[in-house]
């Protein structure tokens, strides 16, 4: 039985001073990170969350698809007006993956972990599976973060036979629960994790650190593949930086720090 949303419900479970103060919801939308943009043009405030049951054109990172059967996930996107320095620029999709992954771990008690840059998953027996990802869009203005929105989508509970054919590591978390789970409650836990990441990162302390202990990506051979480009590189990820980069060190023994891509595990 899947459950259902409504505007009072979400409001109800939104416990924070600011973050998700303004909430709209709506059944069907295409896509709630591109409402989300227009509604900013037209001047709604920072925090505002726009959450729906079902997306028309869900979109992924790399201009992918995120698809998902109706009421059966979390989909959602927040604004932001940070101002900060462009070199924090990754900062809010690092943040906003911490507190699902910390949200998910205190509500559905599941060990969760990220795959460098915005996968967050659950490492259950068959181990690393993602549940959930980030779309950040936004924009620079002279050096500074002016205005961004977060597009979180999390495969709460959707069967093993709706889940997309093409990629064997996807999950939900029905399957590695083993029963459905309530999404007001889990999106509550997440907005009030956010907004504390969120006032921490405000003061200038990256979230690097909390960030960097989850990433199942450190320590692992990895192919990096820049879908913009067409490049890739391989090699061993030694860690990260504060900023959210990664540090590829290759089989020539040079270091790289690579800003964006696509990640394969390879051993
Ligand atoms: C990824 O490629 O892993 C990121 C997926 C992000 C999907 C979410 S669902 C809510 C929001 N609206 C969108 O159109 N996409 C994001």
């Amino acid at each position: 039985m899947l459950d259902s949303l409504d505007q009072k419900k979400i409001s109800e479970e939104i416990n924070t001073k600011w973050l998700g103060k303004e909430v709209f919801y709506y059944p069907v939308v295409n896509s709630t990170n591109v409402l989300l943009k227009e509604m900013a043009f037209r001047g709604v405030s920072s925090g505002t969350l726009v959450i729906t049951d079902y997306q028309q054109k869900g979109k992924g990172r790399y201009g992918r698809k995120w698809s998902a059967p109706p009421r059966t996930s979390l989909l959602f996107s927040l604004l932001f007006h940070p101002n900060w320095p462009s070199e924090r620029a990754n900062w809010l999709t690092m943040i906003a993956a911490l507190a699902v992954s910390l949200a998910i771990e205190e509500y559905c008690l599941l060990s969760s972990q990220l795959k460098w840059p915005n996968d967050i998953g659950i490492t259950g027996a068959k181990g690393w599976r993602k549940v959930g990802g980030i779309l950040q869009e936004g924009h620079i203005e002279n050096g500074s973060v002016r205005q961004v929105i977060i597009g979180i989508g999390i495969n709460v509970n959707i069967g093993r036979e709706d889940l997309p054919k093409v990629s064997n590591s996807a999950s939900s978390l029905l399957i590695e629960k083993k029963r459905p789970v309530l999404r007001a409650p889990l999106l509550g836990s997440i907005m009030e994790k956010l907004e504390l990441l969120y006032e921490q990162a405000h003061e200038g302390r990256s979230p690097q650190p909390l960030w960097n202990e989850r990433l199942i990506t450190v320590g692992q051979h990895v192919l990096i593949e820049s879908l913009g480009t067409k490049a890739s590189l391989s090699g061993l990820v030694e860690g990260t930086e504060p900023d959210g980069r990664l540090l590829l060190r290759d089989s020539n023994g040079l270091l790289h720090k690579i800003n964006a891509g696509d990640v394969t595990i390879v051993g």
